[in-house]
């Protein structure tokens, strides 16, 4: 008897970004048809258009990545109605991710017992744009001393919005000066004072579904270089707990795309930013860990489809998680432990790795080919030369093709030492 026949389509809603999506429609060709219980899946993806839409329109895509709706609403208000509507499995709900931005994240975390600096929101240095601003400051505004809050939180402390993202008002206060300009400055972004930790290492991790790395970040470094290829930087116990606040966060608020940042002195793992719902993956700022990270997409995306993953559309009851957080007789890694054992739960951690050893054992070695190949030269070279003036193309065509080649020999000797 002939398979049934299912083809998944798959939308990438795209902002100014070419590399990733080109390797991943690269990467997505190369995951074939696959056999799951006597159907046959094929996949294929398209870049989402944006027009007018009719709130009952059909949508003919199975999952959408989304790359543009922290900033354009309108096919964010797309994304909503095709999550409502149409089941459409969104890797990052704007029901969540717009609404649970840096503030909310910090307070969930700090409930769940995470060692996040010590943070005081205060109100915005102008009025708000709003006729009744006036009478409702005047009489329910308390005043409030600024200087003593800083003094509290301690100097030098980071001023930064409650919704922060690209360094947008970040500012490193040493003192009680730039305390005010900065307050000044703030205008109507509502703004954090945030403790600065001490740290020897800067840990980003990207997770995407299940998978998570945890690199080496250097963010007072040129963009190019702001990721080390350092294996093993932290030690087993802050590397571990760098994994597990990614995932933790993620499942905690329903994200599969998105990347933590914390800076980790010793063992202790401090999270400061980590609700980025459009995470860097560009192949120039990747570069190493790029195949990994596109990879991952391709993977978590066909998991989902081909075993009909539920999309889910709000946060979910946070109760699971307060009920460890409110264990007095749990210490702090206990307590790590059994929001880990809840994360993998909901990213089904080892049936996803059966099921990619199962139905997508060649995927590896085929995207080791491709990135060996001419066409990942092309791709690597046609962003390079979008990305850099003229005098430095050459110089960073031979940077990023060098990791790459790294990862490349990398991967071979590990599948030699493997077989
Ligand atoms: N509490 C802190 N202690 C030490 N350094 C900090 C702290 N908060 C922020 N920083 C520094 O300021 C940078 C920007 O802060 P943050 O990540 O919170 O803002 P952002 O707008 O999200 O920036 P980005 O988009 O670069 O991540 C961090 O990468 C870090 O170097
Ligand atoms: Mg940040």
């Amino acid at each position: 008897m002939a398979n049934d026949v299912r083809t998944h389509l798959i939308g990438l809603l795209l902002g100014a970004e070419e590399d990733w999506p080109r390797a991943f429609e690269s990467i997505l060709s190369l995951v074939g048809p696959l056999d799951v219980k006597g159907t046959t899946h094929t996949f294929t993806s398209e870049r989402v258009r944006i027009h007018p839409f009719d709130l009952t329109d059909p949508v003919r895509y199975r999952l959408v990545i989304d790359r543009l709706a922290y900033w354009y609403y309108h096919p964010r208000e797309w994304l909503k109605k095709a999550s409502l509507m149409n089941d459409t499995y969104l890797l990052n709900s704007p029901f969540t991710f717009q609404a649970m931005e840096k503030h909310s994240a910090y307070v969930a975390m700090l409930r769940l017992g995470m060692k996040i600096p010590k943070t005081v929101l205060v109100p915005y240095k102008n009025p708000v744009d709003n006729t009744r601003w006036a009478y409702t400051a005047a009489r329910y505004n308390d005043p409030f001393d600024l200087e003593a809050i800083a003094e509290q939180v301690g100097y030098p402390l980071f001023m930064k919005p409650f919704d922060g993202g690209g360094w947008r008002g970040v500012s490193r206060v040493p003192d009680v000066e730039t305390l005010h300009r900065a307050y000044d400055e703030s205008g109507n972004m509502l703004m954090h004072l945030q403790a600065t930790v001490d740290y020897e290492h800067f840990a980003r991790a990207l997770t995407i579904g299940p998978e998570t790395m945890v690199m080496d970040f250097r963010p007072e470094q040129p963009m190019h270089n702001r990721y080390a290829v350092t294996h093993d930087f932290l030690s087993p116990q802050a590397g571990w707990e760098a994994e597990t606040v990614s995932k933790v966060v993620n499942s905690f608020f329903g994200w599969e795309f998105n990347s933590a940042e914390m800076l980790v002195a010793g063992d202790e793992v401090h999270p400061i930013d980590y609700a980025n719902a459009c995470p860097d993956v560009a192949v120039t700022s990747l570069h190493y860990y790029f195949p990994w990270a596109i990879t991952a997409l391709v993977r978590w995306s066909a998991y989902c489809l081909v075993t009909g993953r539920r999309p889910k559309i709000g946060v979910r009851d946070p109760r699971a998680y307060f009920d460890i957080a409110d264990d007095p007789d749990r210490t702090y890694l206990e307590k790590m432990q059994a929001y880990r054992q809840l994360a993998d739960q909901e990213f089904e951690t080892d049936r996803y790795w059966e099921w990619c050893e199962t139905h997508l054992p060649h995927l590896p070695e085929r995207v080791l080919e491709w990135v060996d190949s001419p066409a990942f030269t092309q791709l690597l070279e046609d962003t390079v030369r979008a990305t850099y003036p003229q005098h430095e193309q050459e110089k960073f065509m031979a940077h990023f093709g060098g990791l790459l080649d790294l990862w490349v020999s990398d991967q071979r000797s590990l599948s030699a030492s493997q077989r």
